[in-house]
């Protein structure tokens, strides 16, 4: 049965159910590959307890204004729970005691409004939701607080995931503070030795498999039903339900008034499964009255969902070898395909795919901002920019992106562009050359006035970047 909820009056605590989104079997509990008994497919969490009253549902017993006005409450609180931008919203997560929470006090990430990058595009108003600056750093944080929680809360001693790199980093820091053991399988060569440096530091056992993302998770599917470990990649369902914050916390930022649009990029599709579940579960509570369109952005070399869409109709999932320089969602056969699909449709979403060269260049425009973030996130603004070509995005139109990790986590790429040599040797090197006007490679001097000055004159001359 679901453990109990943090205590607080007036406020039933969100009964959980294991829910198979394929044959629809429901159950209390499930199995340590959080696989569906019945049909082998993924699991969701589901709120039985959440009652229709007329047209609206209502969550934890009360209305969807008095969540708004509690959750806005609780940001004067100096509770760990409270200060949590993921537990703060905690009616809509699965029930959970107080003493098992481990928290770094994620979420509370930042909503940026981009005008240059909105004048590139060409639309009216552009935010960018900076899920980068999470504690570690991605927007993983968010699921993990929510995972190891409930691996904390079961007593497991450890836990273990796959990654490309982000997952392991977030999963090894929540185990740390939970006083649990971590397992991190992380493809060979293949993830930023950002993003491994931080599960050395956070203490994992770190395995470098020699393979790729997608056997390093079959591998561990594997290793859960034949050793005690417990698995956080986001086919965990609790994973999805921490994700969930993200968009919870970007309505009230946005006054509980949806964009048009949100732009995620796509690798194992946990988060967008994730954004989507939030908004389909925040409209029928009554919290928005109406859906942005959820729209999913991946490379031209990881692009297992566009070709699903486009080649299967989104009725059998199409399998890539992935390569892509973004190495968070170099994935070919992602986990959570059939809930994108899902979601993608209930909103009106759409998914599309860009050119590593479309990346970079997105990638130093957010730069140029002020804003910044890993390769993988500036899908998102290199999407948008086609979707608007393609006239999906309107004029006039508000759109989200989100941007999922740091710039910090893989400071190869950057410097590797701002260099010249990102491409050098690969088929995009004579694509490359536009990017140029991008460039700000560093300069060696000599350690005189004058030198500084002649170089300080001669980029007052030239035209900024964007
Ligand atoms: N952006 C970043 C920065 C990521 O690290 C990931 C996934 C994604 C986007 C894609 O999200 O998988 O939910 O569709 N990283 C995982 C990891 C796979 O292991 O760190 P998704």
């Amino acid at each position: 049965m679901p453990p109990s909820a943090i205590p607080e009056p007036g406020v039933r605590p969100s009964d959980f159910r294991f829910h198979c989104l394929d044959c629809g079997h429901v159950a209390d509990s499930a199995s340590p590959d959080y696989r569906c008994p019945r049909c082998g497919d993924l699991l969701e969490i589901s709120y039985p307890e959440w009652n229709k009253s007329g047209i609206r549902s209502r969550a934890s017993g009360i209305s969807a204004d008095d969540l708004k006005s509690r959750w806005k409450e609780r940001r004067l609180s100096s509770t760990p729970v409270d200060l949590s931008g993921v537990w703060r919203f905690r009616e809509l997560l699965p029930a959970l005691n107080a003493a098992h929470v481990v928290t770094l006090r994620e979420g509370n990430t930042p909503l940026y409004e981009m005008p240059q990058c909105a004048r590139i595009a060409g639309v009216p108003r552009l935010y960018a939701k900076h899920q980068g600056m999470n504690p570690t750093g991605s927007f993983k944080d968010t699921g993990m607080t929510v995972a190891a929680s409930f691996a904390h809360h079961a007593g497991y001693r450890w836990i273990a995931c796959a990654s490309t790199g982000n997952t392991s980093a977030s999963m090894a820091a929540y185990a740390a503070r939970g006083g649990m053991r971590s397992l991190v399988l992380v493809p060979e060569g293949k993830i930023s030795w950002s993003k491994l440096s931080q599960a050395l530091d956070y203490g994992a056992v770190t395995c470098q498999l020699r393979t790729d993302f997608d056997g390093c998770l079959r591998l561990l599917q594997e290793l859960v039903l034949r050793a005690p470990v417990h698995q956080l990649n986001s086919i965990n369902p609790f994973r999805i339900e921490g994700q969930k914050s993200l968009a919870i916390e970007l309505m009230e930022q946005m006054d509980w008034q949806p964009p048009d649009h949100i732009i995620v990029p796509g690798g194992n599709l946990g988060n967008s499964s994730a954004i989507g579940k939030a908004l389909l579960e925040m409209r029928d509570l009554g919290l928005i009255s109406r859906l942005p369109k959820l729209s999913v952005i991946q490379t031209e070399g990881a692009n297992a969902l566009v070709r699903t869409l486009r080649e299967a109709g989104g009725k059998r999932l199409i399998s890539v070898n992935a390569e892509t320089r973004a190495t968070a969602i170099r994935i070919g056969n992602p986990a959570s395909w059939k809930k994108a699909v899902r979601v993608l449709e209930a909103t009106g979403g759409t998914c599309e795919q860009v050119s590593e060269v479309e990346m970079a260049q997105a990638k130093a425009e957010i730069g140029a901002e002020g804003v910044g973030c890993e390769p993988a996130s500036a899908v998102t603004f290199a999407g948008l920019k086609k979707l608007v070509k393609q006239g999906f995005v309107k004029a006039g139109e508000t759109v989200v992106l989100i941007l999922t990790g740091n710039l910090l986590k893989d400071p190869d790429f950057t410097m590797e562009f701002h260099r010249g040599d990102l491409f050098a040797g690969t088929p995009h090197e004579s694509e490359g050359t536009p990017l140029s006007r991008l460039r700000r490679p560093p300069i060696v001097l000599d350690a005189t006035l004058d030198a500084v000055l002649r170089t300080l004159e001669q980029a007052d001359k030239s035209a900024p970047g964007c």
